[in-house]
């Protein structure tokens, strides 16, 4: 990882420049780097579309797309009027080979006048059947020339299962050095996501007892209210397990269970995460009932608003098996997790939106204290809520004030809310970081072909046999009953459940 960054003369080209992920994530966040004086005043971006419009209409679109998504709202006029210069339209068509001449006659015209050549940042926003077209027709018109200066980042889904992900590094590959392939998750460029980071290796209090001598269990919970909005289509041929386990999740397994890199080096720290998912125990076909539950919500209310069902929604089949819901638990086969189980569960429509990590630490050995104080003792807990709270938790038990012994939890607590600075966007960080050609929070190919390997035998159990009682759990809900029954096996439980209980009492 790079200190104090700031891109070089750079174009980046938008395939999908109409689109949804332009609007809300990609403007935004190359206009907030603009503000943070990140960006080099040689700068271009041209959105892609087929849409027929001229720079000036595309350049209004996006300011009521700043104006609405941005973190730091609506754009100054000023600030707004300089950055508009770097926007461009360029109407195409994926499949027209003129497109892709024209498109580097442009970008060729923008290297002479600015007296070097610039970098160039293909971003694929575009339906994953688009890919090979494109990357193609990169090649073959030489807009990709430079292995030190020309990159590509590619929006997921990154396939569909393990053979599709092979197949799809290959063919990047015939066009692509790995140190140009920009794989994002967005979860990577989380402010708490990378946070784990330091919270682990910048502190020499944690890492001793971050292993199976001390640690009981770990949850990681990725709780979303919002169902699956206009995105059925694609969701239907997706579900939990891939949308949110494949990626998001075992990013953040990685990040949690990795060993202390030796470096901050972009392949050092992708090494260490790559042993994480190759530590993890294949689940056999046979026993996947016993590691995995899914889920999918049935009608149900959602803050005082009655809301459909996921077979009710647009785009998605009546008899939908699609699961909307995943609880999974994993085993770590290596010295440090042996026998430690990794609880990772995400579902639509719950009851909150919350996102968070919690590390549960083995309960004390003997009790000192006497009777119902004994009763009252906890185990100590860390737990980092990822979003939308953003903080660091550590539960420990103190003494109650007054002339008894009595026990009570108390909690340390770093919160996000006191830090001056405002907390950039996921895509702010990403984006930056590929205009650096800083790869570290990127997904390199084996990375991503392990994880799909992870979850291969739950994908084929699924796949295989329909679900016999979908829905099974209410929009509004913690998600089907199964989930719970999966952990309290072990004599656990889902803790952010008591955690938002607690918040409501
Ligand atoms: C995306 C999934 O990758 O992540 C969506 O495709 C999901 O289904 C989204 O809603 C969640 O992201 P965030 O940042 O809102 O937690």
């Amino acid at each position: 990882m790079k200190a104090d960054k700031k891109a070089a003369p750079t174009i980046i080209v938008i395939f999908g420049g109409t689109g949804d992920l332009a609007k809300r994530k990609l403007i935004p966040a190359f206009y907030n780097l603009f503000l943070d004086d990140r960006m080099a005043k040689e700068l271009a971006i041209f959105g892609l579309g087929r849409t027929e419009l001229d720079d000036e209409k595309y350049r209004e679109i996006q300011y009521e797309a700043v104006s609405e998504f941005s973190r730091s709202g609506k754009p100054e006029k000023e600030k707004w009027d300089t950055f508009k210069e770097s926007i461009y339209y360029f109407p195409s068509n994926i499949n027209d080979e003129k497109s892709y001449t024209d498109l580097r006659k442009k970008l060729e015209k923008l290297d002479k006048e600015w007296g070097a050549r610039a970098n160039r940042l293909f971003y694929l926003s575009v339906s994953p059947k688009f890919i090979e077209t494109v990357t193609q027709n990169l090649k073959t018109h030489a807009l990709v020339k430079d292995i030190k200066q020309d990159r590509i980042i590619v929006e997921k889904p990154f396939g569909y299962d393990k053979a599709s992900a092979i197949e799809l590094n290959d063919m990047l590959t015939k066009t692509f050095h790995e140190e140009q392939i920009f794989r994002i998750d967005h979860y990577l460029g989380k402010e708490t996501v990378q946070n784990i980071l330091a919270f682990r290796f910048a502190n020499a209090l944690f890492e001793p007892l971050w292993n199976r001598n001390y640690i009981d269990y770990v949850q990681i919970t990725v709780a979303e209210q919002v169902g699956v909005e206009d995105r059925g289509g694609y969701y239907e041929g997706s579900g939990a397990l891939r949308d949110m386990i494949q990626n998001h999740l075992l990013q953040i397994l990685c990040m949690v269970a990795m060993e202390p890199p030796t470096s901050f080096d972009a392949e050092e720290i992708r090494n260490r995460k790559v042993d994480v998912l190759r530590a993890v125990r294949r689940i056999k076909p046979e026993e996947v009932h016993h590691y995995a539950v899914r889920g999918q919500y049935g009608e149900g209310w959602i803050e005082g608003k009655k809301v459909p069902g996921y077979r009710g929604e647009k785009g998605v089949a009546e008899d939908s098996n699609t699961e909307t819901y995943a609880a999974i638990k994993f085993y770590l086969d290596n010295w440090r997790w042996q026998d430690v189980p990794f609880y990772l569960r995400t579902g639509k429509r719950m009851q909150e939106k919350t996102s968070s990590i919690t590390i549960q630490f083995r309960p004390v050995p003997h009790t000192t204290f006497p009777g119902a104080q004994a009763d009252n003792l906890m185990p100590n807990r860390l737990t980092i809520n990822i979003q939308p709270q953003m903080d660091i938790r550590l539960r420990f038990m103190t003494k109650r004030t007054g002339l008894d012994m009595n026990l009570n939890p108390s909690e340390m607590v770093f919160n996000y809310d006191d830090c001056s600075t405002q907390t950039p966007e996921a895509y702010e960080t990403l984006l930056l970081d590929a205009m650096l050609g800083d790869t570290t929070l990127f997904m390199r190919s084996d990375q991503v072909e392990e994880a799909w390997d992870v979850i291969a035998s739950i994908q084929e159990a699924w796949g295989n046999r329909d679900s016999l009682d979908f829905p099974d759990y209410p929009a509004g809900s913690w998600g089907p009953e199964n989930a719970e029954a999966l952990i309290a096996r072990q004599g656990h439980v889902w803790a952010i459940n008591i955690h938002q209980n607690e918040k409501k009492k």
